[in-house]
């Protein structure tokens, strides 16, 4: 019996472009709906781009453009990002739609009428000079634990505390640079401990994988709080009904937008959309990374609950990728963007390379740069590619291009090649894809075997006849194998297809030999991966900013700074002073310890200038310096003003002097 299936990946942020980390998750699901489809499965793979939110709000204002603009520019580099990884979604839409609007509300008000929306008065973060709230991440200051300085607002990457913006030491707005101030205002709230008992529920019937519901289980002993689901203006969502300036939160429409994505599709396929999804004739099934799944475990099945509507079928979680060891990092080039990929790469060489490594579980997928060139040259080109040519050309060229029939001794091959069938799919079907790679390339070792001992490049010149019978048996092995890898690799796929002259291979073909008939002429499948590409792809990406490539501002290498207006400016009190004294610092090579004389004062100032000049030829000049500096502890001392100077630094720094017709404490501009 055929299945009837809905999948989803989780929505991609519109404030960003899509890169290798979040391709993890969209190629898992792709090679999962490619595997479901072939089975001959009714499968609809449905996602959008989650576009509301202060992010977008930011950036968008940032690029001196509309929030709209914005988002219409990057769901066009999405597509095509996804597109050139043969990522296939049904539908690819995005929240901001009519569809998602009126879902929206319509969720929003079953769950008030099931009284579970609350209000209540919050203190919020607020900048005064934006006139904007401040999310937690828009918050900036030094950590109140380890006292790490430019850290988040809500956890500190130095030290990994978690605490309240409040607690901050010197918290500044991420936006405009000023201290926040706490405003208040009344939010609403969706009472998620009304669901604890139908949570509880869904997920005896298996609504996570076996690996993730420990977290679930913490959850619930935490206990489950009230989450807020609404935001003041200025915000870029959905109004909420009845409201002036009040939005719904981002995540409270981002999974409605799986629904706006799937009621899209039927609309335009003359498809019941409420039958489709809510009547449980499909299964639902909603691929995520490990950090979104609060949202997806709880909220989501609770909001749908609360709104008398059904809940998904299972939630398959992933882990996060890291590049040789570590984090995607944008200094070491290993934060790579899925078009900087394309212009290096081949997209095949990461759906094998990814599909190898996933096996259904929440641990962390490793990209080892070096692995991934071995195992593609090793996998792919050297067994499988190699087996197709070693075979296909000698058969078009030597042979007219006709298949014969397999002995007796290439069926037995080919049974060990068939017998594989049930266990690859149910690799496939439980997310193992790495186990059934392993299982496919076991296979091709035996076809390469099978090649080495029948030696048709020998054969072929006393036999012609008993090679094209060995030949046969090699492609025939081909094509299983290529079925096999299909979901993992359809553009491989599409040039067998052409190759062996046969319509699209399914699992239901496996056991069909392909039997006289000819064959069309070899095409080349895969190209070794060069190293000399992956360092490219790699340096590409450290030069790298997310700036959307169209609107791209010219940008300098260190940003310029967040502007500082002339009251700010004329704050700095610049003063001549003579420098009295000057000597190097012990255990500091950059700096030199400076005595300034400003007439009725003297302060001490370190000045990193020990490159640039020698103390003795310091002494007695006349340098313009900041007074009213905050004095500042250093390791070596007290520093209680600066001198001026400028140039790039080491040897080119150039003190600001004036040495004549000034003096000492004088106020210069
Ligand atoms: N917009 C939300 C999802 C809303 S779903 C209703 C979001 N977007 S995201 O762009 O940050 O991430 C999209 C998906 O990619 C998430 O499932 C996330 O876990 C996954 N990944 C993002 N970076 C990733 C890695 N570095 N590694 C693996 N998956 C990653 O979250
Ligand atoms: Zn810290």
């Amino acid at each position: 019996m055929t299945r009837k299936i809905i999948v989803t990946s989780a929505l991609p942020y519109a404030n960003a472009p899509i890169h290798i980390g979040h391709l993890v998750e969209y190629l898992q699901t792709d090679i999962w709906v490619r595997f479901q489809k072939a089975c001959g499965n009714t499968c609809y793979y449905f996602c959008a781009d989650d576009t509301h939110g202060t992010p977008v709000m930011i950036r968008a204002r940032s690029e001196g453009i509309t929030p709209e603009q914005l988002i219409r520019q990057m769901h066009d580099r999405h597509v095509s990002d996804f597109a050139g990884f043969g990522i296939s979604f049904d539908n690819y839409y995005s929240t901001h739609s009519e569809e998602n609007r009126i879902l929206s509300e319509r969720i929003y008000d079953g769950a008030k009428k099931a009284g579970s929306i609350i209000q209540k008065r919050i203190q919020q973060a607020y900048d005064q000079q934006e006139q904007m709230w401040l999310p937690d991440r828009y918050i900036k200051g030094t950590c109140p634990r380890c006292k790490a300085p430019d850290q988040y607002g809500d956890s500190c990457d130095a030290c990994g505390a978690h605490y309240q913006p409040t607690d901050m030491i010197n918290p500044v707005s991420a936006v405009s640079g000023n201290p926040p101030v706490l405003k208040e205002s009344v939010h609403y709230f969706f009472r998620l401990g009304d669901y604890e008992g139908e949570l509880k529920k869904l997920f005896k019937t298996g609504y996570v994988q076996k690996s993730v519901q420990n977290k679930l289980d913490e959850w619930f002993t935490a206990g489950l709080k009230d989450w807020d689901i609404s935001r003041d203006g200025p915000y870029f969502g959905f109004k909420i009904p009845g409201e002036e300036d009040k939005y719904f939160y981002v995540w409270l429409d981002a999974p409605i937008g799986y629904m706006a994505s799937c009621k899209n599709y039927c609309d335009q396929n003359g498809m019941d959309f409420e039958q489709v999804w809510n009547s449980g004739e499909y299964e639902i099934y909603h691929f995520i990374g490990k950090d979104i799944m609060y949202f997806h475990a709880l909220f989501w099945p609770a909001l749908l609950t609360s709104a008398g509507l059904r809940t998904p079928t299972k939630l398959f979680v992933h882990g996060f990728l890291t590049v040789n060891g570590q984090k995607m990092s944008k200094s070491k080039g290993t934060f790579i963007m899925a078009e900087t990929y394309l212009k290096h790469l081949d997209p095949q060489y990461l759906r094998y390379y990814y599909a190898s490594k996933l096996s259904g579980d929440v641990g962390d997928i490793e990209l080892n740069t070096e692995d991934f060139i071995n195992r593609v040259n090793s996998d792919l080109v050297g067994k499988l590619a190699n087996l197709a040519s070693r075979s296909g050309p000698m058969l078009t060229k030597k042979l007219d291009g006709r298949l014969g029939t397999p002995d007796e001794k290439g069926k037995a091959l080919l049974k060990e090649m068939t017998a594989a069938k049930e266990a690859v799919m149910a690799d496939y079907e439980s997310l193992n894809f790495a186990s059934a790679v392993r299982r496919i390339m076991a296979l091709a070792d035996i076809c390469n075997q099978f090649v080495e001992q029948t030696q048709p490049w020998s054969t072929i010149k006393n036999d012609p006849e008993g090679t094209r019978t060995n030949l046969t048996t090699v492609l025939n092995a081909v094509k299983t194998l290529t079925i096999y890898l299909k979901p993992v690799l359809p553009t491989f796929a599409e040039k067998i297809e052409r190759f062996l002259d046969i319509p699209p291979l399914t699992f239901a073909d496996v056991e069909t030999m392909l039997e006289n008939k000819p064959i069309q002429d070899y095409i080349r499948l895969v190209e070794r991966v060069e190293k000399e590409k992956v360092d490219a792809m790699i340096e590409e990406s450290k030069q790298e900013t997310s700036a959307p490539a169209e609107t791209k501002q010219p940008q300098l290498e260190e940003p310029i700074e967040p502007e500082c207006t002339i009251d700010d400016f004329v704050k700095v009190d610049l003063r001549i002073a003579r420098i009295s004294k000057a000597e190097k610092v012990e255990g500091a090579d950059k700096l030199l310890a400076l005595e300034l004389d400003l007439g009725a004062l003297k302060k001490n100032v370190f000045a990193g200038i020990a490159k640039a000049y020698k103390p003795e030829e310091l002494v007695g000049r006349m340098v313009v310096c900041v007074a009213n500096l905050k004095p500042r502890k250093m390791k070596f001392g007290l520093s209680e003003g600066m001198v001026c100077a400028s140039g790039p630094g080491g040897e080119n720094v150039f003190l600001l002097t004036v040495d004549s017709g000034a003096t000492p404490g004088q106020r210069v501009h």
